[in-house]
Parts: structure tokens; C-alpha cells; sequence
């Protein structure tokens, strides 16, 4: 079964060829960071402007590369939501089309199950229930999964998502957009210990998370030190020591509330998934506190952690043996909200 996989909920434009929902036949992504960038954020309008633009491309590309014709496609899977309501319409816009000219069923995917299925590529999804863990700039929450796929909410950010934090730190600090690639390889270079940044746990056993308080905590650090020297410089502080300790705190929040998940739901599978799972200290954290408390950790490869196209065609294999294709292929809607 070869699916053409479309993404455009955000800021990357993306399309792929996945065959049988394992075997990667070809993955494109142009993303717009670049754009966004001066203004230290998406910016929606500027978003769907640029997946209009880049759309058509994108799509020729992913089939060219994994030389296919369009005639050979068995489906289409394409992002539904959640996402800006004004970049989604552009990938299920085009979707439609492809479906209705070509005559090939067409796949809605959760932006969300794309992300817990880059845990798996390349093999089968779990026949048992786990504990996954979604972090990108717009999400942060654990799931109960279910054998079929099915995500139970357990709890989600009261504020900001955890990428968010990262991109809003790292915009304060005047270090550029994505923040979180940045701070991930300076804090590489700095005392993880230097100083300590509020890390939300809630109440007991709370699994909801905040990250607005540790954002205003660097806000105020800045303004009661000064502004941070340039890096690899030593000033009334070091950069690195700063954005170290920030990320700290904000990983250990995140590895502690999954692993008391898991272990709340007697599940022994994590998986931990999103943008910010790329983040090379979260995995390491992850992969010691897993290892001690015995649970089996899934982590997608980090190419697969950002937004993708791969994870939406694979998801759309799932959500069609589960489900079947939709039934009324152009009377899907765009969603910005789909838990
Ligand atoms: O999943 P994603 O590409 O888009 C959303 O669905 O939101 O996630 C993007 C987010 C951004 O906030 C970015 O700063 C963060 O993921 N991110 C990281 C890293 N790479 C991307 N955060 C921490 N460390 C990283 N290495
Ligand atoms: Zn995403």
C-alpha cells in the first residue's frame, strides 16, 4: 500500500511516499525558518502564504524521489489538524484535489498520532498499551495509548508548551528561532547546575505541566544580572551556564511526569515524541531513568521528531486499517483543536 503522506499544519511544508506504513520510499520537507525567523515565532498569515507557494513542489519532489507516478498511488493521508486553521486548508486543499482527480480514498491524520507513530518507524506499533509523551512548540501532554492507536488524554500544559518555552527563552536571550535546536547545543557547553530555575511539578502526582513561571524566572534573572554576554565570553554570568540550567529544569519536569505516568498506569512502554524530543538532553535523561526504573523507552529518530510529512503517511496506514478512508473525501474540514 503506498501512501502519499501530506503535512502543512505549521511552519514546514512537507510530503513523502510511505509504503505499507514502514518502508520509507522518499521524505521532503522545505521549511520555513527563515521566514519566521526575524520575528521570533510563526507567523500564521506569512505560514499559509508560503505553503501555497511551496505546495505542488514539495508533493512532485516526494514522488519523483521515490520514482513513483501520481497512477500508482494507492491513497492520499494528509493533517487535518490540530494546527493553523489557515496552513492546514492548504495541504488538505491540495490533497482533495489529488484525491478527486486521481480517484485514489483519501486519509485524515491527527497531526498528534503522526507525531507517536515517528516512534515506530520502521516496524510495527505496539500490541500493548504505553505512555507517550508529546513536547513541540505547540503541545505538551501525556497520552494513554491504546493497542489501536487511540490516545487518552492524562494531562496537558496549563500554559505554555514545552517547545514554546525553548523558543520564547531562546527569543529573550536574543539567540534567533527555533529556540530549541539553539539552546540545545549551547546549554552542551554550560553548568547544568549554575543556577536554579523553578521547575513546575503542580501537585502531587499531578501530570499537567506549566512553563510559563520558569520563562518569567529567566526574564527576571536578565534583568537583575543584565543582559547575557556573547557567547563562549564570561561575563556577570556565562550564556551557556544559563540556557544549561533553564533546560534542566525544564527536561527533568518532562522525564519525571512521564516515568510517574507510566508508573501510575502500570504500563512498561514510554514513548516521547514532538519537536522537542530531539533535544539531546531529554533523551539521555530519558534513557537513564527509564533504564532504572525498567521500562522500555521509544524514541524517534531525531529527523523524525520535527514535522514531517513520514509520520503522516505512516499514521494514515493505522488510521486506515483501523477505520477505513473517509467517505466524503472533499467534505473534510480543517481543525485547529483535535485532542
Ligand atoms: O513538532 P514540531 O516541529 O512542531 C510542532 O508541532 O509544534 O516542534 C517544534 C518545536 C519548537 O518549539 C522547537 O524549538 C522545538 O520543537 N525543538 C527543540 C529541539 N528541536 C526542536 N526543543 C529542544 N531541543 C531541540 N533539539
Ligand atoms: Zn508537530
Amino acid at each position: 500500500m503506498l501512501i502519499l503522506g501530506i503535512e502543512t499544519s505549521c511552519d514546514e511544508t512537507a510530503a513523502a511516499v510511505v509504503e505499507d506504513g514502514r518502508t520509507v520510499r522518499s521524505d521532503v520537507v522545505a521549511s520555513q525558518i527563515a521566514i519566521h525567523s526575524p520575528y521570533g515565532g510563526v507567523v500564521p498569515e506569512l505560514a499559509s502564504r508560503k505553503h501555497v507557494e511551496s505546495i505542488l513542489a514539495v508533493i512532485e519532489q516526494a514522488l519523483e524521489r521515490a520514482r513513483l507516478r501520481t497512477d500508482q498511488l494507492d491513497a492520499i493521508a494528509v493533517t487535518r489538524g490540530p494546527g493553523l486553521v489557515g496552513a492546514l486548508l492548504v495541504g488538505l486543499s491540495a490533497a482533495k484535489a489529488m484525491s478527486y482527480a486521481l480517484g485514489i480514498p483519501l486519509i485524515a491524520v491527527n497531526h498528534l498520532e503522526g507525531h507517536m507513530q515517528a516512534a515506530f518507524m520502521g516496524r510495527d506499533p505496539l500490541d500493548r498499551p504505553f505512555v507517550c509523551l508529546v513536547v513541540s512548540g505547540g503541545h505538551s501532554a501525556l497520552y494513554l495509548v491504546d493497542r489501536d492507536g487511540r490516545g487518552d488524554l492524562l494531562g496537558c500544559t496549563r500554559d505554555d508548551a514545552a517547545g514554546e518555552a525553548f523558543d520564547k527563552v531562546a527569543k529573550l536571550l536574543g539567540l534567533g528561532y527555533p529556540g530549541g535546536v539553539v539552546i540545545d547545543r549551547l546549554a552542551r557547553e554550560g553548568n547544568a547546575r549554575a543556577f536554579q530555575f523553578p521547575k513546575a511539578f503542580l501537585e502531587k502526582d499531578s501530570l499537567e505541566f506549566s512553563f510559563s513561571g520558569i520563562k518569567t524566572s529567566v526574564a527576571n534573572f536578565v534583568r537583575k544580572h543584565g543582559p547575557p554576554p556573547a557567547r563562549g565570553q564570561m561575563g556577570v554570568y556565562r550564556l551557556e551556564d544559563l540556557v544549561a540550567s533553564f533546560q534542566e529544569a525544564v527536561v527533568e519536569v518532562l522525564v519525571k511526569k512521564t516515568i510517574g505516568a507510566a508508573q501510575a498506569r502500570q504500563v512498561v512502554d514510554v514513548a516521547v515524541v514532538g519537536g522537542v524530543a530531539a533535544n539531546r538532553r531529554l533523551r539521555e535523561m530519558l534513557a537513564e531513568e527509564a533504564a532504572y526504573h525498567r521500562l522500555h523507552l521509544h524514541l524517534p529518530e531525531p529527523r523524525y521528531c520535527t514535522d514531517n510529512a513520514v509520520m503522516i503517511a505512516a499514521a494514515g496506514y493505522y488510521v486506515w486499517r483501523r477505520q477505513g478512508f473517509c467517505q466524503d473525501p472533499l467534505e473534510v474540514d480543517a481543525v485547529s483543536r483535535w485532542l
